[in-house]
């Protein structure tokens, strides 16, 4: 796709992966659109880091949780430049101080992880669809995780809602084909929750076989190289995970 003048909105986007995103496809030509849920300051900041590249940007804030946001979102969007041809489903939630095990199944907390993690990314890629259909082409990548394969019992809601987006974006790829293409990339460790201890850090870059963790920005380039040089390819999940998804 080419991507100069193009429009991406990416959900999630004031700081870590979803900023690193948002900057690397205003870098490859697209305007952007900047999703935020509470992270207000940081996605002015990105939204000024946008404009420094040159590239138009605006910030929408809306919490996915909240069913009645979705139309707007994609609505909002198109008021302020006029077509939409990429969506990035980046935000999410993951639990990191409340349990998220069976022993704690709580049903609101599974609705929320649900909501935020699968649901708004389909009823987004559901209002986008005559938009990015509209010019002939579209993508949409999808935000996933490589711990799907080995779900984790203390992010139990949390991996099955990635484990759905995958599915999600199967399904989209040929629901939407030949005009969009629909892809997933699934992180191993890009970065960590500001709340993990040292040990627990080490611990987990000790079970990379590169011996290391990845960065945003990594993230970033495969997400704006699915956009720009993935016209052949769709349905899939590539992983960006220094080889943890080997173990
Ligand atoms: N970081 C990693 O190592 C890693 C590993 C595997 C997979 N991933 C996936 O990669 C993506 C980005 O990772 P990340 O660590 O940068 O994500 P993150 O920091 O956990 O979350 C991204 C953003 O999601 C937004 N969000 C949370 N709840 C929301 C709600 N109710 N409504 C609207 N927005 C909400 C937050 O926006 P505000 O800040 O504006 O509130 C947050 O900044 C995620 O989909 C994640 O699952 C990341």
């Amino acid at each position: 796709m080419k991507t100069q003048g193009t429009v991406a909105l990416i959900t999630g986007a004031a700081r870590r992966v979803g900023c690193a995103i948002a900057l690397e496809l205003a870098r490859a030509g697209c305007d952007i659109a900047i999703h935020y849920w509470q992270s207000q300051d940081e996605a002015t900041r990105t939204c000024e880091r946008i404009e420094e590249i040159g590239k138009r940007c605006i910030t929408i804030q809306a919490d996915l949780a909240d069913s009645s946001t979705w139309e707007s979102i994609i609505a909002k969007t198109t008021q302020a430049f006029g077509h939409l041809d990429i969506l990035v489903n980046n935000a999410s939630v993951f639990l990191t101080t409340t349990p998220d095990t069976i022993e704690a199944f709580d049903t609101p907390r599974w609705e929320h992880m649900l909501r935020v993690n699968l649901l708004s990314a389909a009823a987004l890629a559901h209002h986008a669809t005559p938009l990015l259909t509209a010019n002939g082409s579209g993508k949409i990548v999808n935000l996933c995780d490589i711990a799907v394969q080995r779900p984790w019992s203390n992010h139990l809601s949390y991996c099955i809602s990635k484990g759905a987006l995958e599915t999600l974006t199967r399904g989209l790829a040929k629901a939407l084909a030949p005009t969009v293409q629909v892809n997933g990339v699934a992180p191993g460790i890009a970065e960590f929750p500001a709340e993990f201890s040292s040990e627990t850090r080490t611990r987990l870059v000790d079970m990379v076989p590169l011996k290391r963790t990845g960065t945003s920005q990594e993230v970033a380039k495969l997400v704006r190289y699915l956009v720009e040089h993935g016209d052949y390819i769709t349905g899939q999940i590539i992983p960006i995970d220094g080889g943890l998804s080997l173990r």
